[in-house]
């Protein structure tokens, strides 16, 4: 099966999707000659600010993505690599100083076994960044989901619908406070986007979200599903333009001790 990640739609909103990264990053502190890993690291360009940003003297990106990673390895050099890889199977045997993952951990299940293995990977005194979006109830989400339930597409998905394993922020501070963090900074915010239209919305999580559904379903069959989508998306949002789309996510910063 070919990746459904295509990182030019997933580029579109560059500039609005980078701000949370910049956001998460300056939560950060240099780890000069240090190890650092960027989970689910996309496309790259993102990684290489991050490795320059943090001094680290190695980074690797990691990604389970080859359209991703191909993109990516335009970036590597001077201690940056990109690897294929599975965040589910992450266990290092060589701790790292900085575990960094921005957008990414939302596709994983299982937040109360992942979260304790990533801080299982970090040094002491190692940092753990996250930023993940939180958007799940606004209908540009709940209407993907909807839509996926509605036959004929239930059949052609074989009874397939998303579940979001993102937890309220404070579940994360509660859990990392009980992993014995010394430092401890989480938040939800809203990011505002003024999209050109409505439209504009169906473009955001083509590039994300709906990419599940794609990958799950033949050409023919995933342009009827997003022709539904749209049909129904439309109707539930008021036109106007801009469109102002807010956009949850959760941002996490600890430290070990
Ligand atoms: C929304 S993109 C974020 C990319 C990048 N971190 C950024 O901020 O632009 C999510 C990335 O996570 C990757 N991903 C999703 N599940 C993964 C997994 N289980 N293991 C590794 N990478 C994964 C996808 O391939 C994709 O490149």
């Amino acid at each position: 099966m070919t990746s459904p990640w295509d990182p030019d739609q997933y580029r579109k909103f560059a500039d609005e999707r980078s701000q949370p990264f910049y956001d998460l990053l300056r939560l950060c502190q240099p780890i000069p000659g240090g190890r650092a890993i960027d989970l689910g690291c996309g496309p790259g360009e993102l990684t290489k600010v991050l490795h320059e940003r943090v001094a680290a003297r190695t980074t690797v990106g990691l990604d389970n993505s080859e359209t991703m990673l191909a993109a990516a390895a335009q970036h590597a050099g001077k201690g940056l690599t990109f690897k294929l890889g599975t965040i589910v199977r992450f266990r290092p045997a060589k701790p790292f100083e900085l575990v960094f993952s921005n957008a990414a951990l939302q596709w994983v299940d299982g937040h109360e076994l992942l979260f304790p293995r990533l801080w299982a990977g970090l040094a002491p005194g190692g940092q753990l960044a996250v930023q993940m979006p939180a958007n799940h109830d606004h209908p540009s989400h709940l209407i993907a989901h909807e839509v996926a339930r509605e036959e004929p597409f239930q059949s052609w998905l074989g009874g397939y619908t998303r579940r979001v394993p993102v937890m309220p922020p404070e579940w994360y501070a509660e859990l990392l406070d009980g992993l014995g963090a010394t430092d401890l900074h989480v938040r939800l915010q809203v990011y505002g986007h003024h999209l050109q239209d409505r439209l504009g919305v169906i473009e955001w999580v083509k590039g994300t979200l709906l990419t599940d559904y794609k990958h799950r379903l033949t050409d023919e069959r995933y342009a009827a599903y997003l022709e539904r989508y749209r049909e129904r998306l439309l109707s539930a949002l008021t036109e106007s333009r801009p469109y102002f789309y807010p956009f949850k996510r959760v941002l996490i910063w600890a430290r070990r001790a």
